[in-house]
């Protein structure tokens, strides 16, 4: 059986696929399925695009065309929490939908027929665990100019709730409704609830990595693009790699 693994980012994928053996690709649905092994193991992974649904289409996709013990999604996220800063780690064990709304049929979060508000992750020590040591190791993986650039000093490893919707969020007053809504919350992004779903949906277990890139501020859209090439495409790679081990 494999490991899935799914980011939002390409180069994310890109900075995996680099270090994958005995590689083949599937084509399917405008998406690449990379199967091939990481430190000998079996592994699958893909770009998802942005977004809910493209999410979950990817996840979908590869649960049907291949073996998955379990599937894990990386990415970068804005932080909805004053101690969590841009470089800091988060470890989802609730993922919310939070633009599903269908009151006043069922509660707000309520995803219709699942009777569920929330998706809870794979109770997954061992990705603490190289997270945990990936954070303590920065400076062998990320270059120190990239570190002053962000003001990465200590990385911090959080777990909680992660909220996911199809808008990118870039205001305080918005930040202050979700947290208002979900007060345990501690980043937003595009696509981990949905892809938390269908693993529900299809038994498959689900763990999910998220790097701060932004504070979901007006900021937000100024730090997202860069960061991501320089930094967070090192986090996945040395994170998953010490998983993967
Ligand atoms: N992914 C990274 N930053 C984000 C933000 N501010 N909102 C939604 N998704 C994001």
């Amino acid at each position: 059986m494999a490991i899935g693994i799914i980011s939002a980012m390409p180069e994310e994928v890109q900075s995996l696929i680099d270090v994958l053996q005995h590689v083949s690709v599937s084509e399917k649905g405008m998406r690449s399925y990379y199967k091939g092994t990481i430190n000998s193991k079996e592994v699958v992974i893909a770009f998802s695009r942005w977004g809910k649904v493209a999410s979950a289409i990817t996840a979908t996709q590869m649960i049907n065309d291949f073996n998955l013990e379990e599937i894990i999604f990386t990415g970068v996220s804005g932080s909805l929490e004053g101690s969590l800063n841009v470089g800091d780690i988060v470890l989802g064990t609730e993922m919310y939908q939070h633009d599903m709304d269908t009151t006043p049929l069922f509660k707000k979060f309520e995803i219709p027929l699942l009777g569920k508000s929330f998706f809870e992750t794979k109770n997954n020590e061992k990705l603490e665990n190289a997270a945990a040591s990936f954070a303590s190791h920065i400076k062998d993986h990320v270059p120190v100019e990239k570190l002053e650039q962000f003001k990465i000093e200590a990385v911090q490893v959080k777990k909680g709730a992660i909220l996911s919707g199809d808008q990118f969020i870039s205001s305080k007053s918005k930040v202050a409704e979700l947290k208002k809504e979900i007060p345990n919350a501690l980043c937003v992004e595009m696509e981990g609830a949905s892809v938390a779903q269908v693993c529900f949906e299809y038994d498959i277990p689900f763990s999910i990595i998220r790097i701060i890139s932004d504070n979901a501020n007006d900021d937000a859209p100024i730090d997202f693009p860069e960061f991501t090439k320089a930094v967070a495409c090192k986090y996945a790679k040395g994170i998953l790699e010490k998983y993967i081990d």
